[in-house]
């Protein structure tokens, strides 16, 4: 059967990865959280102290990170690995969600990731989430999804996250650090965030994840069945 690619953009902490992920395991499709490739990029230039304003430093550093995902079965969870090291907790902290905006609004940085993720979807069978993923990277994708949800309702979600994992953080901290990011995701030149004018809207601040999972699948349903119809299947 054809495959399609779903692509969900959204705010930080609306809960796209969560959703992402289980829409692909229904549909036996790959998952590509494409925040974790911006996470891991910043992770290596605060560990290699590349100077942000030096475009050189920056291709230099790109060609010498390299990103990859695996299945950890014990955790049942898709990691992030960095140059063959396991970063996928390193990534989540707190320091590197205060850079990371920052670093995901370089043209350089982008240019990577986009051409990286493009690589990616070839075959189809995809559920990528981010925040261009409809607009720049798969324009033509067959399912866009926007998510959104209330600030306060997002904050307390992403410091529940944070307390699963013991790291204690204060909910104001967490909450302009939300704001922070939406503010230069939404504002930045290259592939800002938002909505493309064909994805469905979601807000997800007051149903469950189940209710997006189930939502999202109807969709997913009648767009693969859509696709039958309109393409020849080889
Ligand atoms: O989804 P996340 O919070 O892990 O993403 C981390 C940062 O990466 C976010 O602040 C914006 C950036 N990002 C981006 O610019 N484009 C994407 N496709 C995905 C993430």
């Amino acid at each position: 059967m054809r495959k399609i690619i779903i692509a969900i953009d959204g705010y930080s902490a609306c809960g796209k990865s969560t959703t992402a992920k289980q829409v692909a395991a229904r549909l036996g499709y790959s998952y590509i959280d494409t925040g974790a490739m911006y996470r891991a990029s910043a992770l290596y230039f605060h560990q290699h102290y590349i100077n942000l304003t030096n475009p050189s430093a920056i291709l230099k550093a790109l060609e010498e990170t390299q990103i990859s995902f695996h299945f950890n079965e014990k955790l049942q969870r898709s990691e992030t690995y960095l140059n063959g090291l396991n970063v996928e907790d390193e990534i989540r902290k707190m320091s590197i969600s205060n850079m990371v905006s920052e670093v995901s609004a370089i043209p350089e940085v982008r240019k990577h990731m986009v051409h990286l993720q493009r690589k990616m979807g070839k075959k189809k069978g995809l559920v990528m989430d981010g925040r261009d993923i409809g607009t720049q990277v798969f324009p033509e994708a067959e399912l866009k999804i926007f998510m959104q949800a209330e600030m306060t309702v997002r904050a307390a979600r992403r410091q529940q996250e944070y307390l699963s994992k013991n790291q204690v953080v204060d909910l104001e901290a967490v909450l302009e650090n939300l704001k922070k990011r939406d503010h230069i995701d939404t504002t930045r030149e290259e592939g800002p965030l938002r909505k493309a004018e064909d994805a469905y809207e979601v807000d997800t601040t007051y149903i469950t994840v189940e209710e997006q999972v189930d939502y999202i699948l109807d969709l997913a349903t009648s767009k693969i069945i859509e696709n039958l119809h309109t393409v020849s299947d080889i």
